[in-house]
């Protein structure tokens, strides 16, 4: 599929001036200018990380931010009271890495309980959820998203710079056996890095019930070169796959999803494609992020922001708040500007968690 609708401006434009002149019905759904539902906020909790992913963060020279820059637990949840009032969903935690947010178990018990909020998941290195699987679990975490590029240890050890495959493997047990599910593993697939593990790793839906997600690399700041060099579309991939193991099966798909859905004959689990680069899915995005420090960002590969945080410490009540985020769904671009050759250069990745 095709953008089969114009780019709003090929130029980003950057950071967004909050609009206190327009009023919106706070009963209406939240859809942008071009019909799309968005009831997805993806937040990012901390920009720091326990791993440094080749594709994600460079390996020296990462400047992280001051505590005292990021939304505290109380701004968060008003935040989000606020989002859950104008029709947000469904929240996923990101990060950095999300476990290492003080009060992880806390913080998600407090999310989960604003009315509104139908599900929480969380997308995790796993490095930690060992340990926390069960408390966070326990605190209504519905699910998990965790990344695992390599089945070798060595060479995860190497794309991850220094993070071990058997914690996470136990993490995603863990993860497993606390009822997270159903789970997602993704893999963002670099050439002449993993690429040639494609195949063992689709194998892991033959034994397990889990989602396996291949991800385009995309061209984020700190990683764009080796985006531009070692993007492998998500076509070549399925070619790939489909030579191993036959004609895949095609899966139903629900169209907020941004992974095609196949599957290998009789395997329990599921394969999925995601092809922000090669094949974008714009049309059916439902979504906007959170940075940790409390702006709204409106499209992953765009630079165009609303900064909440200084109308919260300006003193800014819910129904402000509310008014301030049905704005930026308002003016959410259409879609991200690859194929015209615009590159985002405000946020890492890993300062806006996938
Ligand atoms: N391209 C695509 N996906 C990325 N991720 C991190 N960096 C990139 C990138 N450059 C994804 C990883 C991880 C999640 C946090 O973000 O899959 O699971
Ligand atoms: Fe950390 Fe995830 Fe980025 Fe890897 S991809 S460095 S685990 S935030």
């Amino acid at each position: 599929m095709r953008l089969d609708h114009p780019t709003t401006g090929a130029v980003p434009s950057d950071v967004i001036e909050p609009r206190h002149d327009l009023t919106y019905a706070s009963d209406a759904p939240a859809r942008d200018r071009y019909g799309r539902r968005i009831d997805y906020l993806r937040v990012s909790l901390t920009d720091r990380c326990n791993m440094r992913c080749v594709y994600c963060m460079p390996a020296v020279g990462m400047q992280f931010l001051p505590r005292p820059e990021l939304l505290s637990n109380d701004e968060l949840i008003l935040v989000l009271r606020a989002a859950a009032g104008v029709g947000f969903r469904k929240i996923r935690l990101t990060g950095g890495e999300p476990t290492l947010r003080h009060e992880i178990v806390a913080l998600v018990r407090a999310i989960k309980a604003i009315p509104g909020i139908a599900h929480v998941a969380m997308t995790t290195n796993a490095l930690r959820l060992r340990q926390l699987a069960g408390p966070l679990r326990e605190a209504g975490l519905d699910r998990v998203n965790v990344s695992i590029d390599s089945l070798d240890p060595q060479k995860f050890r190497q794309m991850t710079r220094g993070g071990s495959l058997d914690e996470v493997w136990a993490g995603v047990r863990a993860a497993d056996e606390a009822g997270l599910r159903p789970i997602k593993l993704n893999a963002v697939v670099v050439r002449g890095m993993n690429d040639d593990e494609v195949i063992r790793l689709a194998a892991l839906t033959t034994q397990y019930p889990w989602e396996f997600r291949f991800i385009e690399v995309m061209p984020l700041t700190g990683v764009a070169g080796l985006a531009e060099d070692g993007v492998i579309s998500s076509a070549e991939l399925l070619a790939r796959i489909a030579a191993h193991f036959g004609p895949l099966e095609t899966y139903g798909q629900d169209p907020s999803d941004p992974a095609r859905c196949y599957r290998i004959p009789g395997a329990p689990g599921k394969l999925g494609f995601i092809s922000a680069v090669t094949d974008p899915f714009c049309a059916t995005c439902n979504r906007m992020r959170l940075t940790a420090e409390g702006r709204l960002h409106l499209c992953l590969l765009r630079d165009d922001e609303l900064d909440l945080r200084a109308a919260v410490r300006a003193g800014a009540g819910e129904g402000e708040i509310a008014q301030l985020i049905r704005h930026a769904v308002d003016v959410k671009p259409w879609g991200h500007g690859l194929p015209e050759g615009v590159r985002p250069t405000l946020r890492s990745m890993s300062q806006l968690g996938g």
